[in-house]
């Protein structure tokens, strides 16, 4: 057993949680979206002073909630990358101090790696080997988790993520940020067979398609050149029936992807993690194809699929428990693969 204070800076959350294995002692989430709504997206260069702003109060906030001191942690863990390089940095550069002052084992974790054991903190009982469907901002993945450290990613997409197509649809649809909440909202009242959209798909050399890789990037310019049609014809937009097809669109497109994936390689749990897990369309379409394929699918409380730090003192944990440790020289990257 092992417990670990755990901070995550990688985007537009301060996130602090003290964790024991699978179980969530604290966790301390302050979100910056409210200061980059002004901006209409996450800029780099504010998030990072917003995390140096908040670090040490969510510190201390998190020892608080837990009611726990320092003699009871075991390691300390941050996210390394991928994500923002100066944002990353703040919590990587927190972590690594904390760990010499205290003299206790430093952890950089992955940062999809946390979201992949974000399924073990509501479902401690959940053993590999099952499919990560994991659906956010940045990225579109589905990943074959075999054993702590042992991941194979089977699909991804080619271009936006699932949840940066939602974002870059509602911005055009000039609704706000972030847009998935408020494109979800709006679907739930519009018609999402009124306009057919492109799925987007991977062309393979043979003819054929790739079955696991996506691409929203078509759909959002699908979208796009929708509105231009309609309000050239002096349409007032409809935005609800544009955002409910859209919507449809993505989830039924992650739904095949994820299904068939579980199918070929004879995984029978699906896993989802990410902001978009709490998307009422993909939760509709997942639920319904899994329960006709006898798949078992697992959308975890939204406080564990969106950033936070308990996921990755529970990645970070299983590792120390195995006897994993980092250099206190690791840097951040913005982009490395799981
Ligand atoms: O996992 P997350 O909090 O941060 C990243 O690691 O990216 O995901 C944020 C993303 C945003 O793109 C947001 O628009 C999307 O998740 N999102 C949703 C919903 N709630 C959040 N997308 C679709 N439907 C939702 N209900
Ligand atoms: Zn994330």
């Amino acid at each position: 057993m092992a417990t670990i204070l755990a901070i995550e800076t990688s985007c537009d959350e301060t996130a602090v949680a003290i964790v024991r294995d699978r179980q969530v002692y604290s966790s301390i989430i302050a979100s910056q979206i409210p200061v980059h709504q002004q901006y209409g997206g996450v800029v780099p260069e504010v998030a990072s002073r917003q995390h140096v702003e908040t670090i040490n109060q969510g510190i201390a906030q998190a020892f608080q909630q837990a009611g726990a001191n320092w003699s009871e942690i075991d390691g300390i863990a941050a996210t390394c990358a991928p994500g923002l390089v100066g944002a990353l940095l703040v919590g990587l550069s927190a972590a690594k101090t904390l760990a010499i002052l205290h003299q206790k084992p430093f952890l950089g974790t992955h940062h999809l790696e946390g979201h992949i054991y974000a399924s073990y903190l509501s479902s401690p009982d959940l053993q590999p080997p099952f499919l990560c469907l994991l659906v956010s901002g940045g990225h579109t993945s589905l990943i074959y988790v075999k054993d702590c450290g042992v991941y194979e990613t089977l699909g991804e997409t080619r271009d936006d993520a699932a949840g940066e197509a939602f974002d870059k649809v509602a911005r055009l649809l000039a609704l706000g940020y972030p847009g998935g909440p408020i494109i979800d909202k709006l679907a739930k009242e519009g018609n999402p067979n009124a306009f057919p959209l492109p799925e987007g798909k991977i062309s393979l050399p043979n003819g054929g398609f790739h079955p696991y890789d996506s691409s929203f990037s078509g759909l959002k310019t699908a979208v796009l050149r929708l509105t231009q049609r309609l309000e050239q014809e002096g349409h007032s937009l409809p935005v609800k029936d544009i955002a409910a097809s859209f919507q449809d669109t993505v989830a039924k497109a992650l739904t095949k992807r994820a299904i068939a994936c579980a199918l070929d390689y004879g995984l029978n749990t699906i896993a989802v993690g990410g902001g978009v897990a709490a998307n009422s369309g993909l939760r509709k379409h997942l639920q319904e194809a899994a329960a006709a394929h006898n798949l078992q699918v697992m959308f975890p409380p939204m406080k564990f699929c969106t950033d936070n730090a308990a996921m990755i003192g529970c990645a970070s944990a299983d590792h120390l428990n195995r006897g994993h440790v980092s250099s206190l020289s690791l840097g951040v990257r913005s982009r490395l693969p799981l």
